[in-house]
C-alpha cells in the first residue's frame, strides 16, 4: 500500500489556529498555521472572533500547503479534518470546507477526532524521531487538555486519567495573569523559572484520587497568595518572580509526573509519550529524562510543531485511516464534545 502515491490535505481549527497539511504516503510535505493574534489582547480565545478569522484563514493556508507540498487539489487522494472537540464554530469552518473540497473533487472524506490526532502525531514518519510501541502511555497537555491515554492500538484508545475542572496549560496561563506575564504564559513561567528556586514557595498538589486531575484549585491557591503577599510588600512580584515561576513550574511538573508515576504502576506500560503545548516545557521534558534513568521509562516527544495544534497530525491520522478504507459520508458532523 505505501507504494501508492497517497496525498491527504490535513484540516484543522478546533480552537485558534488554523492549520493545513499535506502528508505524502506518511511523511509530511508542508504543515501551515495561521495563528489567531486577535486573542492575545483579551487573556484567552474568544470563539466568536476565533470562527471569523478561521473563516478568512482556511483559504489561503490551504493553498499554501498545496503550494509547499508541490501538489495541486487534483492529485489529493482524501481529505481529512477535525470533526471534534472543540469550538463549535470553530470546528464549523473547517468541517464545511473539507466536505465542499471532498465533494467537488470526488474524493473520500474523512473525519478526524483532534485527541486521537495530538496521540498520533507520533507516527509521522520523521527522522530522529522514534515512533512508541503498542501498548504506549499517552500524555497530551495543552491549554485544552490534559489526559492520559493508554493506546492500544492506532485506534484503539482508553481515557485512563483527565482533568476534572482546567487544563494544565490554563494553570501555567492563569497563574501567569496572575504576575502580569499576558498571555500565553507558559513559555515565560519556562523561562524565568529556571532562574528561580523551584521550593521558594510550596505550594501544595491537589488532591484529587485515581489518574484524574484538577488544576482550578491550583490556579486560585496562586492568586490568593499572591494577593496576601502583595498586600505585605507592593514589589514582592518583581523581587521574587523568577522564584514563584520556578515554583509554580515545580508543582505542575509534580502533579503531572506523580500521576504518570500511578498510570506505569496500575498499567505496567513503560513507554511514554508527550504530547500538547505544555510538552515544550522544559521542566517536564526534565522530569520524563529523570523519570528514564529512575523509572526504567522510555519516553517520546514529537518535533515540536507536531506537539501544538496543527494539521500534520490530522492528515496522519487521515493517512492511517485511508489505508484501513475507513471514510466519512457527507452527512458527517462537526462535535464540539466528541471523545476518544
Ligand atoms: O497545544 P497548544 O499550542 O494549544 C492548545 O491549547 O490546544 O498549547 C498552548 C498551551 C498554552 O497554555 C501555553 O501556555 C502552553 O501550552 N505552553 C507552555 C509552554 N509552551 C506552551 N506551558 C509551559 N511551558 C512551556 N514552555
Ligand atoms: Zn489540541
Amino acid at each position: 500500500m505505501a507504494s501508492q502515491n497517497i496525498y491527504i490535505l490535513g484540516i484543522e481549527s478546533s480552537c485558534d489556529d488554523t492549520a493545513a497539511s499535506v502528508i505524502h504516503n506518511g511523511k509530511i510535505l508542508s504543515n501551515i498555521v495561521a495563528s489567531q493574534k486577535i486573542h492575545e489582547q483579551y487573556g484567552g480565545v474568544v470563539p466568536e472572533l476565533a470562527s471569523r478569522a478561521h473563516q478568512q484563514n482556511i483559504v489561503p493556508v490551504v493553498d499554501q500547503a498545496l503550494k509547499i507540498a508541490g501538489i495541486t487539489k487534483a492529485e489529493l487522494s482524501a481529505v481529512a479534518f477535525t470533526k471534534g472537540p472543540g469550538l463549535m464554530g470553530s470546528l464549523l469552518v473547517g468541517t464545511s470546507f473539507a466536505k465542499s473540497l471532498a465533494f467537488g473533487l470526488k474524493i473520500p472524506l474523512i473525519d478526524v477526532n483532534h485527541m486521537q490526532a495530538h496521540i498520533l502525531a507520533h507516527f509521522i514518519e520523521e527522522e530522529g524521531f522514534n515512533t512508541p510501541p503498542f501498548p504506549f502511555l499517552a500524555m497530551t497537555i495543552s491549554g485544552g487538555h490534559t489526559q492520559i491515554v493508554k493506546v492500544k492500538n492506532h485506534f484503539d484508545m482508553e481515557v485512563i486519567g483527565q482533568t476534572i475542572d482546567d487544563a494544565v496549560g490554563e494553570a501555567f496561563d492563569k497563574s501567569g495573569k496572575t504576575l502580569g506575564l499576558g498571555y500565553p504564559a507558559g513559555p515565560k513561567i519556562d523561562k524565568l523559572a529556571k532562574l528561580g528556586n523551584p521550593k521558594a514557595y510550596p505550594f501544595t498538589k491537589p488532591r484529587v484520587d485515581g489518574l484524574n486531575f484538577s488544576f482550578s484549585g491550583f490556579k486560585t491557591a496562586v492568586l490568593y497568595f499572591i494577593q496576601k503577599q502583595v498586600k505585605l510588600n507592593p514589589n514582592f512580584i518583581e523581587e521574587n518572580l523568577n522564584d514563584i515561576c520556578a515554583s509554580i513550574q515545580y508543582t505542575i511538573i509534580g502533579i503531572l509526573t506523580d500521576k504518570l508515576k500511578l498510570a506505569v504502576k496500575q498499567t505496567g506500560i513503560t513507554h511514554i509519550a508527550i504530547g500538547g503545548g505544555v510538552s515544550a516545557n522544559t521542566g517536564i521534558r526534565q522530569a520524563l529524562k529523570e523519570g528514564e534513568a529512575k523509572h526504567g521509562w522510555t519516553t517520546y516527544v514529537p518535533k515540536f510543531e507536531f506537539t501544538t495544534d496543527n494539521a500534520a497530525m490530522i492528515a496522519i491520522v487521515g493517512y492511517l485511516k485511508f489505508l484501513e478504507g475507513n471514510f466519512a459520508t457527507q452527512n458527517v458532523m462537526a462535535n464540539s464534545r466528541l471523545k476518544l
